[in-house]
């Protein structure tokens, strides 16, 4: 090995997206491309997916199920990454699509998904939102509230499945911002309080609402497994309390919330490992089981994905810090500010040098908290360079915005070598097209 390079940081990393590595020039690669390449021609900000990825996890969740044996679904939480190209991508696959809003169903319906394998959320669905999923025909809506069951039954006049958001007062150990379990939740209906017991009575006595089961996702980014087991109890007792037959209990969806790795020594449960507590944990609490929903976000597309930056300032403050500041930041990925998450960075086009430089990597946003990564040991960076953050596949493009008039970066698909744009790049015209 020459001096001052290293073996590949890359190649089986959990961070990563699968199949990626340092190529022979020193340069990250992604599904087969030279992010240089990539840069040269798409140019920076990007999310960069490597499409067998996501594809590669996809497959893993729905293996998992099958060597179970048993009925289930996996439903794709479209909110960590709605793009026409992932909605399609997922459901060739045989996923499901779990939408979050009238503004999600429209994404999903235009990308020419299935209503019927369409199951919407949301705490506070509009008057419109539940107008457009009735004219679609969306397969089941997760009620949420009283008012949304009075909203939805009023405005329907034939049938509509609906599963029951429950809250099952089970803490599980994540951001507190993106925990959805506890009673103290605006999502959904209680256990303790009585609520979900009454939710049941009140769809019930709707005239057009058709329970067809019980939903619960307890939060997001969760390393262990023993909280899922702990709801899918909890369900069963109000399952069982609520006297739930057969067709009141034919689906139990039991949400998604699986950790990645976001930085090197993170080590989230596999798919498989959760795959098997879920299902498991439903085998032994009903008889018979109901059919297993699961709906991942973020273990589908989270490490399938980067973004690729180019430095454009190193300001060395002597016996302070290092600021390296890249063309992006809190416009395309938010998660550092809102959650404190943490990223790791590379030097991409000279990836395998050894990182010998302790910097702090900025965005070029008008606010001290626009910090990507706090700490970051990096290969000396020079203004010009290319710099990568690993695992923006989730949550990145979908909550991007326009702080400072940045415009939105594009969303890139690679795979064995070619790259395709699946979003292009905003454009500043973009910015001002909706001002009248
Ligand atoms: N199902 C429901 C009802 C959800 O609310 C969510 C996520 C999911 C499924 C998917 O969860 P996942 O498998 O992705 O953990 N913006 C935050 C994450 C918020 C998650 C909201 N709900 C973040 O960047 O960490």
């Amino acid at each position: 090995m020459a001096a001052g390079t290293r073996t590949d940081p890359v190649e089986g990393s959990a961070v990563y997206p699968l199949g990626s590595r340092v190529n022979e020039r020193g340069r990250l690669e992604i599904g087969g491309c030279d992010v240089a390449d990539l840069a040269a021609e798409f140019g920076t900000p990007a999310y960069v997916y490597a499409e067998e990825d996501l594809r590669t996890r996809a497959r893993a969740y729905l293996d998992a199920f099958r060597a179970h044996g048993c009925d289930f679904e996996v439903i794709f939480a479209s909110k960590a990454a709605p793009v026409s190209a992932i909605y399609r991508l997922f459901a060739e696959e045989g996923l499901a699509i779990d939408v979050a809003s009238g503004g999600e169903l429209h994404m999903a319906i235009e990308a020419g998904c299935d209503p019927a394998r369409i199951h919407l959320h949301g705490n506070n669905k509009t008057r419109a939102e539940l107008e457009l999923a009735i004219d679609v025909g969306v397969g089941h809506v997760i009620v949420d509230s009283f008012d949304e069951i009075e909203r939805l039954d009023g405005l329907l006049d034939g049938p509509q499945d609906v599963l029951i958001r429950v809250t099952p007062g089970i803490k599980a150990e994540t951001h507190s911002y993106i925990q959805t379990g506890q009673l103290d939740s605006k999502f959904g209906f209680g256990l303790d309080d009585g609520l979900a017991a009454r939710a049941i009575e009140a769809v019930r006595a709707a005239g057009h609402l058709r329970l067809v089961g019980l939903h619960a996702h307890i939060g997001s980014q969760i390393f262990e497994l023993e909280p899922y087991v702990k709801t899918i109890e909890a369900l069963g007792a109000l399952a069982s309390d609520a006297g739930l037959g057969a067709e009141e209990f034919r689906l139990l969806n039991v949400g998604g919330g699986l950790g990645i790795a976001y930085a090197a020594g993170d080590q989230p449960p596999s798919i498989r490992s959760y795959v098997d507590v879920k299902v498991e944990g439903v085998r032994r609490v009903f008889d018979p089981p109901p059919k297993i929903l699961v709906e991942p976000g973020r273990s589908l597309v989270g490490n399938g994905g980067i973004t690729l930056y180019e430095v454009g300032t190193v300001k060395e403050i002597p016996g302070v810090r290092t600021y390296v500041a890249v063309d992006g930041g809190m416009s395309d990925n938010l998660r550092p500010m809102l959650y404190g998450a943490r990223y790791e960075a590379l030097i991409a086009n000279r990836a395998a040098d050894v990182p010998d430089t302790h910097v702090t990597v900025a965005g070029m946003h008008c606010e001290s908290s626009d910090v990507l990564v706090r700490d970051a040991e990096l290969a000396a960076p020079r203004v010009g360079d290319l710099l990568a953050t690993p695992a923006t596949g989730a949550y990145g493009h979908s909550m991007a915005n326009n702080y400072n008039g940045i415009a939105r970066p594009p969303v890139i698909f690679c795979k064995d070598g070619d790259a395709r744009v699946v979003v292009r790049r905003e454009t500043w015209d973009e910015l001002v097209r909706r001002d009248v």
